[in-house]
């Protein structure tokens, strides 16, 4: 039988033929009836016209008299004159009929005839169940945009002002100035090291660079089931916190958080560049612990000298990307730690909400868009089109920023200082894009992202571009573990509301035999 979309009037809820009884028959006669048929009242007709209503209430009151039911006339007790209620009245309107004059059943007439009966327990049945707001309950707008959720110490992102921060410095002035171990200390312990702790975080870190062996026997398998490097690291990231035993955030204490959050970001290198090595044929290499963080991720690369410049094109590029207020992949590490889940699942969410193009799959495809554009007369031309057809350009545009993009203006001139091949046509796409994009989108300020510019500097140094998006998990690792860290030191488990908008529930089940 199919099930209505809605139930919305009495004549759908409504039993019928309902049990009719005469002024003139014996409480007996009509009781009996009523018990036959399993209703709890009896309509009292003249003709076809209701009169009044026995119910069970009546029968309760008529036995407590101690009266003889064969003896006694329905006139006597039944309640009269009785309301009714027309077939389309809606069952909103009956449930509050029912709750003001405390009605259990209610005849249902339609040009002066009865045509059935309804009770509160058949509306029971089908009662659509209104949603009690909750009296703080606030409407958040799409994609949470400008919705404060939590509060912070590892940094900030000022949208307007193009400006963001790690803890209380300029990233990109740490960028420029220091090295990434640096700022990984900053964000985990909360200032900058001295030259003895510099020395100890880098010896505290280096072994924790080798992956775990029970995950070294594995990565060839994961490496040869996988089509992206991210879909096999992310499931190694998990297995690493399985092999080592992470226990939930919630019943361990700080000082064993920190220990799995450093294994975790001092890994995922390592088995980027293992996976990597092995989707491509090749044997993994041992990280080095002479190495700083940007040297060793490319020398797991090829395991041959490099251009020093290189690596600390790549270091800056991660140090840029290594926090950046409350994104997509963030959020998502928070939420996950706020159930007390393990570091490890926290990490792995974190990668899982990265890999998408809106947030960190879209290196690739910025380099992909230079390359289907080709030459600087055909920018426009195509630039158009594709914007004219609905298409996001990628590496342009940003929930916050709505002026340049610091980190796509640090590293546009870490491309020019490394005299990146691609950097004077990027150069001049760019500035296509942006005036197409103000001439078709006027009003949304879109400029070029921390993505248009990563590519050209990847690609310059030699990564390939299925490890564009893993390098951004590389550095933002970092930036979830310290955010992961800081949820569970102050946890309250994040749990928000959503607007129910599907049919009214509960709909009757619907007989599937
Ligand atoms: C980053 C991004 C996801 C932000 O999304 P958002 O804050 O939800 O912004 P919206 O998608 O609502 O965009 C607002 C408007 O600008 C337009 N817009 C935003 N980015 C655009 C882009 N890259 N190309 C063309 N139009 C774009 C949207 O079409 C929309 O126009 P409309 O008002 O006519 O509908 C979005 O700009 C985007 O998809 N960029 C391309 C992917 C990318 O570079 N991702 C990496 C981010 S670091």
């Amino acid at each position: 039988m199919p099930v209505p979309a809605t139930i919305r009037t009495v004549a759908e809820v409504m039993s019928t033929p309902a049990v009719t009884a005469r002024s003139s028959e014996t409480i007996a006669e009509v009781s009996a009836r009523m018990h036959e048929h399993s209703k709890g009242s009896a309509i009292v007709i003249d003709g076809e016209r209701p009169i009044g209503i026995l119910t069970e209430r009546d029968l309760v009151r008529f036995n407590a008299a101690g009266a003889s039911a064969a003896d006694t006339k329905v006139s006597e007790w039944m309640t009269q004159p009785v309301d009714c209620a027309a077939p389309d009245l809606s069952v909103q309107e009956a449930f509050t009929a029912f709750a003001e004059h405390r009605y259990r059943h209610l005849p249902v007439v339609e040009d002066g005839k009865l045509v059935g009966v309804v009770s509160l327990r058949s509306l029971m049945e089908f009662a659509q169940v209104q949603p009690v707001v909750h009296p703080s309950t606030v409407e958040a707008p799409p994609g949470l945009e400008g919705v404060i959720v939590a509060e912070t110490s590892v940094g900030d992102v000022r949208g307007l002002e193009g400006f963001y921060h790690y803890r209380q410095y300029n990233a990109v002035e740490l960028a420029h100035k220091l090295r990434l171990e640096d700022v990984w200390f900053l964000l985990f312990e909360g200032h900058l090291p001295d030259r003895a702790e510099r020395e100890a975080f880098a010896a505290e870190i280096a072994p924790l660079r080798r992956a775990p062996d029970a995950i070294v026997d594995l990565l060839p398998a994961l490496a040869a089931s996988s089509k992206t490097v991210m879909e096999a690291v992310r499931s190694a990231m998990s297995m690493v916190g399985a092999a080592e035993g992470y226990k939930p955030t919630l019943d361990i204490d700080h000082a064993e958080r920190r220990r799995n959050a450093l294994q975790m970001c001092a890994v995922m290198p390592t088995l980027i560049m293992a996976v990597h090595r092995l989707q491509s044929g090749l044997t993994p290499i041992e990280p080095r612990d002479d190495l700083g963080y940007g040297a060793n991720y490319l020398w797991m690369l090829t395991g041959e000298d490099f251009d020093a410049d290189r690596g600390r094109a790549v270091e800056q590029y991660q140090m840029t990307t290594i926090d950046h207020g409350f994104n997509a992949s963030t959020f998502t590490a928070r939420v996950i730690c706020s159930s007390g889940a393990d570091v490890a699942a926290a990490v792995v969410g974190g990668m899982g909400a990265l890999s998408g193009p809106l947030h960190g799959g879209a290196p690739s495809r910025a380099l992909d868009l230079l390359d289907a554009i080709g030459t600087v007369e055909n920018a426009r031309p195509y630039l158009v089109d594709a914007v004219t057809r609905g298409e996001k350009i990628m590496g342009f545009g940003h929930r916050v920023y709505k002026t340049d993009d610091p980190r796509s203006t640090f590293l546009r001139g870490v491309a020019e200082r490394i005299q990146a091949e691609k950097i004077d046509f990027a150069k001049a796409v760019e500035r296509t894009v942006v005036d197409v994009l103000a001439e078709l989108k006027p009003g949304r300020d879109l400029y070029a992202n921390v993505e248009f510019y990563a590519g050209v500097v990847m690609d310059h140094c030699g990564l390939p571009r299925e490890l564009f998006t893993p390098t951004f998990a590389s550095s933002r690792v970092i930036g979830w573990c310290a955010n992961i860290l800081e949820q569970a030191a102050d946890n309250r488990i994040i749990r928000p509301s959503a607007r129910y908008v599907g049919p009214p529930p509960p709909q009757p089940v619907p007989d599937l035999s």
